[in-house]
């Protein structure tokens, strides 16, 4: 039995029996191949080709399947020619790949042709609700050999000939191919879309971390500025104490021994001698004045005692000073570090006091100083207020005092972590790694 194609126009493909001519039939698959090809998305190239597939074999209905990534199903992605509830098609719509009629066209990787499914002993039988299916013609699609999935049609009118079965296979090679496309298509469209979602990702990322960089540049600015008025305060106070206490005591000192001097002149020895007792008196006040203006500016004994009992003094000095009930723990055996290390440590917990004393309100100041075979920890924790740190750490913030810490803590290449929350009191911890070799304080 023959077949004739009667138009190339492809919508319009018209199967009829009894005449063979290929070269129509080679036209028409022509045809529907650059049609088919011309498709970019999986779901019209489905749609176009099973509506070929109906119209080249005279079929009432068919669908297109394709294996599943698992391998274990059939996703029958089109249907024509019978529209299923959505129900019923979400429901079967993944058919497992068993031993019978329809899978065996890809579980053996071939065309399977039926006059009459309903007494086809490999039937196994349809859902309820699905249209009876008496003649059948599965091909399967193939890549390089390989089945992918199949296209099934049935209820012809007439039995499916061996031509039919031909010319499906030979269009199912162009379907199997342009699927593939499809979907290879596809798949460079999304990843294409989550390399841009990448880019956008990594670039909003990039912008915040830009941000973050400029904010923290502005804080330095001002920090800096800051520390130059720091600066410019104190050597004023300096100047200033120098004037008032020592300057002062100096012209105290020089006029009492003027007077000395004129009482020994006249032979004056008793006066004389008050005279030289009472300079000897602002001497030692000058000492002392001198004595505190260093202390000020760097703790003397750090060097001499070594950063923990320099510690220890100044938190008893802040004990006695603000009456808080301040213990102080030490752990391990304590190291000597290099004195710029050892200054800057010290500052840090002047400053961690200043600001519970300042602003905690705290009854119970905690301080642990941990020395571990690496490292130096030094804790503060009070039972203050605590306060909200990202509102504080914001841009434009007038506060020093924790940006310094941080500062600080970079530049010894150690970390600082500050744990507060309002309500919560507050925990500073600094951690600074120490060099091999630091020696054993004793
Ligand atoms: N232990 C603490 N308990 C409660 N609030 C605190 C504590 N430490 C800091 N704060 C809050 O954090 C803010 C910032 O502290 P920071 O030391 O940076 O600045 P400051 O003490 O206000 O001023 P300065 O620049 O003179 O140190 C404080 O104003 C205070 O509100
Ligand atoms: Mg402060």
């Amino acid at each position: 039995m023959g077949l004739l194609l009667l138009s190339n126009e492809v919508d319009q493909l018209v199967v009829t029996e009894n005449v063979s001519d290929t070269a129509v039939q080679l036209r028409a698959l022509y045809h529907l191949s650059v049609e088919l090809s011309a498709l970019r998305s999986l779901g019209s190239v489905l749609k176009t080709a099973l509506k070929h597939c109906l119209d080249l074999t005279g079929s009432q209905f068919g669908f297109i399947g394709l294996i599943t990534a698992d391998k274990t199903a059939i996703d029958v992605v089109e249907v024509q020619g019978f529209h299923p509830a959505r129900e019923f098609y979400d429901h079967f719509r993944v058919i497992p790949l068993r031993p019978n009629l329809f899978s065996r066209v890809v579980l053996e990787n071939v065309s399977v042709r039926t006059e009459n499914a309903l007494t086809d002993p490999r039937r196994v039988g349809q859902p309820q609700g699905h249209p009876g299916v008496k003649t059948f013609l599965g091909v399967p699609l193939r890549i390089r050999e390989v089945p992918i999935g199949m296209i099934g049609v049935a209820n012809r009118h007439l039995d499916y000939e061996v031509e039919h079965e031909h010319l499906l296979m030979t269009y199912a090679a162009q379907v199997a191919i342009v699927i593939r496309n499809a979907q290879l298509y596809e798949e460079l469209v999304a990843a294409k879309a989550d390399l841009e979602q990448k880019v956008a990702h990594r670039t909003h990322e990039l912008q915040k971390a830009q941000e973050a960089l400029a904010q923290k540049a502005a804080q330095l600015r001002q920090l800096f500025n800051e520390t130059v008025d720091i600066q410019e305060a104190e050597r004023q106070r300096i100047a200033q104490d120098m004037h008032d206490g020592i300057n002062q005591l100096l012209i105290g000192a020089m006029l009492e021994l003027k007077s000395g001097r004129e009482r020994l002149a006249v032979g004056n020895l008793g006066q004389a001698d008050n005279s030289l007792q009472a300079v000897q008196g602002i001497l030692r006040n000058v000492e002392t004045e001198i004595k505190r203006v260093i202390y000020d500016l760097r703790p003397p004994t750090l060097d001499a005692l070594g950063l923990v009992s320099e510690l220890r003094r100044y938190i008893q000095d802040f004990k006695q000073y603000t009456n808080l009930n301040c213990t102080v723990n030490i752990k391990g055996k304590s190291v000597r570090l290099p004195g710029q290390v050892e200054v800057s440590i010290y500052r840090l917990l002047q400053e961690a006091l200043q600001n519970i004393y300042s602003h905690a309100s705290a009854h119970r100041v905690r301080i642990t100083i941990c020395f571990t075979e690496n490292d130096l920890e030094l804790s503060v924790c009070d039972d203050g207020i605590g306060f909200d740190l990202n509102a504080v750490e914001q841009i434009n913030s007038r506060h020093f005092g924790l940006i310094t810490m941080r500062e600080r803590a970079k530049s010894l290449n150690g970390r600082l972590s500050i744990r507060t929350q309002p309500g919560q009191g507050t925990s500073i911890t600094l951690s600074v790694p120490l060099q091999p070799g630091h020696p054993k304080e004793n």
